[in-house]
């Protein structure tokens, strides 16, 4: 195992009398967290040396053995031989001075025609590039579940609440739908800000370029790019991708959340809608009977964090003059953190979904006797030529008689509904259970199992174009 710390790993010191006291070295150390960028900050040198000598800026013979020793640090680094320095600055000077033991002098020439502020820049954006292309993955898949479950629930009918009271009957399938349309969003969101952040910021030097003739477009295109920060200056100052990736996944977040509330919600025996399947529940160290929705709760509480990582990205950017400023070194622990707040999130949710038990008895029991179907028996008054407000008020004194009554609403006779209106038919009687109101709420993007079938092959068809952008 070898080590990078014979020689001296900092990149700056000739104008400076002494070093930097340990605790200002140690505070600004970030190489635990940047390490996680190794990977694109090698690649990133091994485009810039491969430009440098297509534009005659290093021979060709120096550029072959800055890259071949890249590479050698790749495989050592990946294989564990090279263990990172945890006493270098950063990981972009832990990878030179390596290279440096490595390869000796030549070494030095890498860092031509660019700065470590263009380099972290490149790095950060081929990172985040990266990490979307993983939480979509992971994203469509959740998707998939949901779109799966939900087809074999059409005709499940279930509560649907308005302020957390019974409003009118919904299905199982259509109530997880809506979380599919939330994601797709989520999946649009973060396709769309990775193409926002498509465009190098290599060869922006500090923050001015470089008087060099170097070619830009060359590592653009050999990092895979789809062209160059236009504007030197924004280059290397701006976080705009960082901030855009930490919110499209915050709000991803709170739709899981949501999401797990229902499910902490609905799998307590007050609702007793859902089991969760042991793997994703644990018990209490005092209370044997107990079974608690923990990993729901800690998505639900991760969701948190990750707001907060929206608001320090934005904190972190609001105040600084252009250009680089070392605040920024600090979007690295935000970015990350959401990364990994956000990925095992989406994979849990869809083990949990594609687990759970679903109680469709204690579902469609609670859809009865609710008097969710009061609206359908109102419509029936103003089809009959009532208007809506005073159809509106001689059902509300229906329901107040059930209550005082007890006597759930499917159970009204006739002649009940008779002495409150004679425009009550037989069919009214009809009207009054979930099922069929369920069934005839079939406008567009309504609840009825037809529309809801109708949901469901849009939603298929949307998941298989989402499948070049995920692989
Ligand atoms: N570790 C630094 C960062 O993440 C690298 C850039 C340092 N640039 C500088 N001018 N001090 O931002």
């Amino acid at each position: 195992m070898r080590r990078a710390t014979d020689k001296p790993s900092r990149m700056w010191g000739g104008r400076f009398q002494k070093p930097p006291s340990p605790e200002a070295e140690a505070f600004s150390r970030s190489i635990e967290i940047d390490a996680r960028m190794w990977r694109q900050d090698v690649w990133g040198s091994i485009a810039h040396a491969r430009m440098l000598a297509s534009c005659n800026i290093l021979t060709p013979q120096e550029a072959e053995q800055i890259v071949q020793g890249l590479l050698e640090l790749g495989q050592e680094i990946e294989s564990g031989a090279l263990q990172l320095d945890p006493g270098a600055e950063d990981i972009h000077t832990f990878i030179e001075a390596s290279l440096h033991n490595k390869i000796g002098p030549v070494a030095g020439k890498l860092h031509t025609a660019r700065s470590r502020n263009d380099q972290v820049a490149t790095d950060s954006r081929l990172w985040v590039k990266d990490a979307i292309r993983l939480i979509l993955l992971h994203l469509h898949y959740l998707q998939e579940i949901i779109v799966s479950t939900a087809s074999k629930h059409t005709k499940t009918l279930m509560p649907g609440l308005t302020h957390q009271q019974h409003a009118q009957p919904v299905s199982l399938a259509h109530h997880l739908m809506a979380y599919f349309w939330m994601f797709e969003r989520d999946f649009e969101r973060l396709w769309d800000c990775q193409k926002r952040m498509d465009y190098s910021p290599l060869g922006s030097g500090a923050l001015a370029g470089t008087s060099f003739a170097i070619n830009r477009r060359f590592t653009a295109e050999e990092l895979g790019f789809s062209g160059v920060v236009e504007n030197s200056m924004d280059a290397v100052s701006d976080r705009d991708f960082a901030a855009e990736f930490i919110f499209a996944c915050s709000l991803m977040m709170v739709h899981l959340s949501r999401l797990s509330q229902e499910l902490i919600s609905w799998s307590s025996p007050e609702f007793g809608y859902v089991t969760l399947d042991d793997a994703f529940t644990t018990g209490s160290s005092i209370m044997p009977q107990k079974k608690n929705p923990d990993i729901a709760e800690l998505i639900r509480g991760r969701s948190a964090l990750a707001i907060g990582n929206t608001a320090g990205i934005l904190s972190l950017l609001k105040g600084l003059m252009l250009t680089y400023n070392r605040d920024l070194q600090d979007d690295k622990p935000l970015l990350f953190g959401t990364f990994d707040i956000a990925l095992p999130s989406l994979d849990l949710m869809a083990a949990m979904i594609s687990t759970a038990e679903w109680n469709v008895k204690a579902m469609r029991a609670a859809s009865r006797g609710d008097f969710s179907t009061a609206t359908e028996l109102a419509d029936y008054l103003v089809q009959k030529g009532e208007t809506f407000r005073e159809a509106h008020r001689i059902v509300g004194e229906i329901v107040l008689h059930c209550i005082s009554e007890r006597q759930p609403l499917e159970k009204m006779t006739l002649p009940q509904l008779r002495k409150r209106s004679k425009l009550f038919g037989e069919d009214a009687l009809e009207l009054i259970r979930p099922e069929r109101a369920l069934m005839a709420h079939n406008t567009e993007g309504g609840p009825s199992p037809k529309r809801v079938q109708e949901q469901i092959r849009r939603a298929r068809r949307i998941l298989r174009r989402h499948e070049p952008f995920a692989d």
